[in-house]
């Protein structure tokens, strides 16, 4: 007998649960695009190079295009749709809309979720490769224009609204030390 070249699986997305049958080589993108309709993660490139598709997956951003949909069986996937609560827009989505943090706004779901992992990131203290002070005992660096810049390189804009992203950036990381002070 051939070997199945399809699975039946669960992939958990924003907290709800979606059983589908995939070919092996489907991408999560594609089956958060074409077969869930979560179409607010958008496609770019395809291979890894822009971050408009990007994601959470149990917190931390990836790229949807380079992940195979069985192999986030089990996971935690948070898409655009997942980010605000309910209603209420995640200080990131706010800061962006403050901000104009966007032109076309094509790019602007993959660096939404993208700055949400990396303010947690910032404030877990992980450094990034402009971070003068790496030890440990540290602590989160200052987050610089230079910092933002550096810790969103991996997501592009097409459009160059690079100034008012990272100031959309800087503003939702303020909000999130003023909360968690
Ligand atoms: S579409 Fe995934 S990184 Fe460009
Ligand atoms: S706002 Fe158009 S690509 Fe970023």
């Amino acid at each position: 007998m051939a070997p199945s070249t399809s699975s039946d699986i669960t992939l958990t997305i924003n907290g709800e649960k979606y059983p589908l049958t995939v070919d092996h080589r489907t991408t999560l993108l594609d089956a958060l695009r074409e077969r869930l309709d979560l179409t607010g993660t958008k496609k770019g490139c395809d291979q890894g190079q822009c971050g408009a598709c990007t994601v959470l997956v149990d917190g931390r951003r990836a790229v949807a295009c380079l992940q195979l949909a069985v192999a986030a069986e089990g996971r935690e996937i948070t898409t655009i749709e997942g980010v605000a609560d309910g209603e209420r827009l995640h200080p990131v989505q706010q800061a962006f809309l403050d901000l104009d943090g966007y032109q076309c706004g094509y790019c602007t779901p993959g660096q939404i979720c993208s700055a949400v992992a990396m303010i947690e990131e910032h404030a877990a203290g992980w450094p990034s490769a402009v971070t003068d002070d790496v030890r440990p005992e540290a602590g989160p660096p200052p987050l610089t224009a230079d910092e933002i810049r550096e810790r969103m390189s991996g997501n592009l804009c097409r459009c160059g609204a690079y100034v008012s992203i990272v100031q959309a950036v800087a503003q939702a990381a303020a909000v999130d030390e003023e909360a968690a002070a």
